[in-house]
């Protein structure tokens, strides 16, 4: 039986989903979006995975229209200082990957807030991925050993990444119809099995999350080799 320590997730389809349920704003979706976000944070670290790692906010998301990106930004914020009591009575640490520092300073000072707060638990860590893309985390790593000179071996590469520590992700999941990883942890999910499902992200529920651990659980990973 496989073991699952880290679940990554790209939850898309909360505008159709606002869209279809007859809200007149897109942003519906990523609010009831965000209640989802909290539900099955709990669920993850009630059945013990180790690292749930969430694509909050792309680094190409900045194309979107200028109110739409206030209103995540501002969500995101809202949700750190809502859910504080939810990391702290679940013995969950909070972690980012992606390059903070074109986010608001009051953005930022509450994410480091919340990972200071949290850091010294040691159930499950949620990462959210914000101002995140593969590209650009592999190039600020790049950019990091040339600086230094160095030449970079795969354990080397790790550890300049945003996820340095992290296990390599295990479940690779995308809600929303569409087939693709969108720039998503290229690197980190070189062995992932990947699960796509129609589901619009607030209507993603643990049981569909449960239903998706059980058939990987039964997946032979060889990891290239042989068995
Ligand atoms: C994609 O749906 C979703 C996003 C770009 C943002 C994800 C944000 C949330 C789930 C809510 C906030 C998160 C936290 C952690 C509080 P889309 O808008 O592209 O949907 P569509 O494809 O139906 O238009």
């Amino acid at each position: 039986m496989q073991s699952v320590k880290h679940i990554a997730i790209i939850m898309d389809g909360n505008g159709r989903w606002a869209k279809k349920q007859g809200f007149l704003k897109r942003i519906k979706g990523h609010e009831v979006g965000a209640t989802r976000v909290r539900e099955l944070t709990i669920h993850a670290s009630n059945i013990g995975i180790k690292y749930l790692t969430l694509y909050a906010f792309s680094t190409e998301n900045w194309k979107r229209p200028k109110a739409e990106v206030t209103f995540l930004m501002s969500l995101l914020e809202e949700y750190l200082k809502k859910e504080l009591p939810l990391f702290l009575d679940n013995n969950i640490r909070f972690e980012t990957i992606g390059d903070l520092s074109k986010l608001s300073s009051s953005l930022q000072n509450q994410v480091a807030l919340t990972k200071e707060k949290t850091a010294h638990f040691t159930g499950l860590t949620q990462v959210l991925a914000i101002n995140y893309g593969a590209k650009d985390e592999m190039i600020r790593a790049m950019n990091k050993a040339i600086k230094v000179g160095k030449e970079l071996s795969e354990e080397s590469f790790d550890a300049l990444l945003d996820t340095k520590n992290m296990p390599p992700v295990d479940i690779m999941i995308r809600t929303g119809g569409d087939k693709r990883l969108s720039n998503y942890l290229l690197w980190q999910s070189a062995y992932s099995e990947l699960f796509f499902t129609d589901t619009l992200w607030p209507d993603f529920s643990n049981e569909e999350l449960d239903s998706m651990i059980e058939k990987f659980r039964k997946i032979e990973r060889r990891f290239g080799g042989l068995t």
